[in-house]
């Protein structure tokens, strides 16, 4: 009997208690959903084999993508409009040859290089939040606000060169589409808000383009302004919510593992390594992210799969494969996870995953030497974990020093 889907993931250390016996049962297992079946994808290699994308696309305009089975409510009319007026440029959505042609011309974006020179720019971010948290004297906080939802926006404005002026109403609605949950209306009005936001930036930008990401996108002169909007609007929407969720997670991981957030301190040439453990272990992007149907026949872990099936790659699942990670349930920083799939792989293994490493590192490395008696001040059941479906987190991590 297919295995009913999605199941819910409330524990901030675990994916949802079902994986497990799913990885056990097969790597490929079929589930049903409101809209449809689909193939679940429970294991390391398969996953890797599906999103390396030989006969497989991830276009919600393949016949057969799982998006438009999954949910048994239509778009709004209005909603639906506005939705294919943000899709130009979102190459996430994209099959090669159309996915390549973004792609390249971001790539220079995101090299280590040009990620070593967006460093001391993180740093100061991080520095003066932590300034901002330290300086009411109160020695309490609320880590996901104050911290993990703050960095990654300002983070973005400076990429996309939001003017100063501007960071509180970019950081509030970012906030607020990040946070809306089941609330789609207003998700969608916050949406609406930031794209025409973003559509103002691309104008005046184009006026007289800087050598900055988006001055460089704008001279490249291949792009249409609606394309450059969902370029930039993509890099915000991926970038941002995926990073602020990761944040929290991490410094409660570590300080519930005091041991070897000691040993980081000692030795911080481990952060690299220990930031790709967190991502393993927390995997905040799962299924809804790695959406893909099958373009012909094919066998996947010695199942056949038949064109035009839905199939979604459990990442959480994968993260946790026996046959890849040694206690996989444990977190050990020292383990070498680098070959997690916490940025997915193949064609559209995630873009800014450079970004994203030197964001975490920073952020946790400045949080704990900064404020080094910092501590939960709640039980991990208490924790309010937020799980719409499309990215896990926290909504609020309460902390004293
Ligand atoms: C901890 C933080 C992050 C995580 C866990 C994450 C995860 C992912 C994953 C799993 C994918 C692949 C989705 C798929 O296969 O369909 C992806 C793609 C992508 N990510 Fe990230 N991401 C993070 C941060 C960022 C940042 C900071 C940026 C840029 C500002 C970014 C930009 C992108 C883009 C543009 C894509 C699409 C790539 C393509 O389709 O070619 N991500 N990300």
């Amino acid at each position: 009997m297919a295995q009913s889907f999605p199941v819910p993931r409330t524990c901030p250390f675990a994916p949802p208690p079902e994986y497990e016996a799913m990885r056990e049962q097969a790597p490929l297992v079929r589930a049903s959903l409101p809209g449809g079946e689909v193939w679940l994808v429970t294991r390391l290699a398969e996953a890797k084999q599906v999103l390396m994308g030989a006969g497989i696309s991830t276009s919600p305009a393949t016949p057969g993508h799982p998006n438009t089975a999954l949910s048994a409510e239509p778009l709004s009319p209005e909603h639906a409009e506005a939705a294919k007026r943000v899709s130009p440029g979102a190459f996430i959505d994209l099959d090669p040859p159309e996915h390549t042609r973004f792609r390249r011309l971001l790539i220079p974006e995101f090299t280590v290089r040009r990620m070593k020179e967006l460093r001391p720019g993180i740093q100061q971010v991080a520095g003066r939040l932590i300034d901002d948290m330290l300086a009411d004297g109160r020695r309490e906080a609320e880590l996901v606000e104050a911290f993990g939802l703050a960095l990654p926006s300002l983070v973005i404005c400076r990429l996309l060169g939001v003017p100063y002026a501007d960071h509180e109403f970019f950081q509030s609605r970012t906030r607020r589409m990040v946070t809306a949950g089941t609330d789609r209306q207003a998700g969608f009005a916050a949406v609406m808000e930031i794209r025409s936001f973003l559509g103002d930036l691309v104008t005046e930008a184009a006026k007289q383009p800087k050598d900055d990401l988006l001055g460089r996108l704008i001279t490249g002169g291949r792009l249409t302004h609606d394309e450059l909007v969902g370029v930039v609007f993509l890099l915000l929407v991926a970038g941002h919510e995926t990073t602020a969720n990761m944040i929290p997670l991490a410094a409660l991981t570590l300080m519930r593992h005091p041991g070897q957030l000691a040993a980081l301190r000692e030795n911080p040439e481990g952060w690299p390594a220990a930031v790709d453990e967190l991502l393993r272990y927390h995997s905040v992007v799962d299924w809804v992210g790695f959406d893909r149907v099958a373009t012909e026949d094919q066998e996947i872990g010695g199942q056949l799969v038949r064109k035009g099936e839905g199939i979604f790659v459990l990442g959480a699942s994968a993260n946790r494969d026996e046959r890849a990670f040694e206690r996989p349930d444990e977190f050990d920083t020292g383990r070498g996870a680098r070959h997690h799939v916490a940025f997915g792989y193949g064609v559209h293994q995630c873009l800014g995953q450079n970004l994203a490493r030197a964001e975490l590192e920073i952020a946790l490395r400045t949080l704990f030497e900064r404020i080094p008696a910092l501590q939960v001040t709640v039980a991990d059941e208490d924790l309010p974990a937020k799980y719409d479906g499309v990215i896990f987190g926290l909504t609020a991590l309460p902390v004293a020093w």
